[in-house]
């Protein structure tokens, strides 16, 4: 007998990462660490292994009065953190539009409320074929589905064609459309949109939405990883303004990466709406939704990142953090793309970020054999992700060659 409904009945245990990270702990203990290359884990790493924790942020956050910890926030979120995620999110590339910030339990809060409220049960999200695995589930636990466009051309740039092609079946049939891009430093290849690409997205936006007055677009920009991007990762942004009405630009901020918060569970979903009054509407509906799902987020974490932002010298300080943090990040990824291209290894479009993928068939099996030589990679539907966020740019520059000869082993 089943005690949960038809739609809830889950698979228990299936998370393939918790599954090889496990794995690879089992390799360390029995190994060493130095012996093992533990590529799993999508947050920050020392080359040590240790987990980076930004000192601004936590001499911040333990110097907050125990009542600003324990409290409640306001539902919508700290008045104060509203103000300065605006700051933290855009920085000076604010766009032109009705700005307003809904606190959420990190990007995945914001990810949640965007497909709770802007799409109708049963509807599809576009998402490309390289994405996020928890879009699916985000999807399927609001009662929603998926439709994949094709992420890279042949030239391994944005494959504008496919996502027109599905773009246009899914809002003709469905009366509006949520389309989710994360970019920059995309999870899992670590693709960033250019300022062309952007471009000629956003003129194929304004052409769809004149056509089709009466039927909204929405656009979340999942920026989880932008402040691991190279300057000017936030150009785009100042583009997402002057549009017709029906379009809506949102975007999921996340404090998880950015600021070393990822169990203080902060972020926003903020939006970049052509009028006020879509503005009011989107802060209503999803004030609401944190009241009937989490009801209020984190008030420490929330008070620490205003606390940051509104200082400059703090700021200044917590900048410097973060850079020196993005710096390491981009020499690892240096030393996997110049090893890939070594060793002729092709791999999806690196520009910045956590992970980088090396499209393969057989994914699983490649994976498996690669734990002969103590590297653990994730598996994915159509490659493999290499989590350059959690090993030492000179283990960075042995996976190529390794996962080079698994794959030849197994043609
Ligand atoms: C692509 C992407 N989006 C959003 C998130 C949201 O993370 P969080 O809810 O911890 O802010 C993550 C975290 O791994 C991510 O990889």
């Amino acid at each position: 007998m089943r005690m949960v409904i038809e739609d809830s009945v889950r698979e228990a245990g299936t998370d393939p990462i918790f599954a090889v990270a496990a794995k690879a702990a089992e390799a360390t203990e029995k190994y060493g660490a130095e012996n093992v290359i533990n590529s799993t884990i999508g947050a920050l790493m020392d080359d040590e292994g240790a987990l980076v924790t930004f000192d601004e942020v936590f001499n911040t956050l333990k110097a907050l009065p125990d009542s600003e910890i324990s409290n409640y926030a306001d539902i919508g979120g700290l008045p104060e953190f509203l103000e300065n995620v605006q700051t933290a999110c855009f920085r000076d590339k604010r766009p032109k539009a009705h700005i307003r910030a809904v606190a959420t339990p990190g990007g995945t809060g914001a990810i949640r409320h965007t497909v709770a409220n802007y799409t109708n049960y049963g509807d599809e999200i576009l998402i490309p074929d390289w994405h996020w695995a928890p879009y699916q589930t985000i999807a399927q636990e609001n009662r929603r589905g998926f439709h994949i466009f094709k992420l890279f051309n042949d030239e391994g740039r944005f494959n504008l064609e496919s996502y027109e092609e599905e773009f246009k079946k899914l809002y003709q049939k469905q009366g509006r459309i949520l389309s989710i891009l994360n970019t920059p430093a995309h999870n899992p290849t670590g693709f960033s949109l250019n300022l062309d690409e952007w471009k000629e997205l956003i003129d194929f936006w304004k052409k769809e939405a004149l056509e089709n007055p009466d039927k909204p677009i929405i656009v979340l920009v999942d920026i989880a990883y932008i402040d691991f991007a190279k300057e000017g990762s936030r150009d785009f942004m100042p583009l997402l303004a002057d549009l017709p009405e029906n379009i809506l630009p949102l975007f999921a901020f996340s404090a998880s990466k950015g600021y070393t918060m990822y169990g203080l569970r902060n972020g926003a979903l903020i939006c970049a709406a052509p009028t006020e009054e879509i503005a009011d509407e989107f802060a209503a509906s999803a004030v609401f939704s944190n009241r009937g799902t989490w009801s209020n987020g984190t008030r420490g974490a929330m008070k620490t990142l205003s606390d940051i932002v509104a200082d400059e010298e703090k700021y200044a300080r917590f900048l410097e953090e973060q850079n020196q943090n993005r710096d390491m990040l981009r020499k690892r990824g240096d030393a996997l793309v110049e090893e890939s291209e070594k060793v002729g290894l092709p791999i999806c479009s690196y520009d910045d970020g956590f992970f980088m993928s090396i499209p393969c068939d057989k994914p699983k099996e490649v994976a498996e054999l690669l734990y002969d030589d103590n590297i653990f990679l994730i598996a994915l539907k159509n490659g493999l992700r290499v989590a350059l966020c959690a090993v030492s740019e000179e283990k960075c520059r042995k996976i190529p060659k390794a996962v080079k000869e698994a794959i030849e082993k197994l043609k």
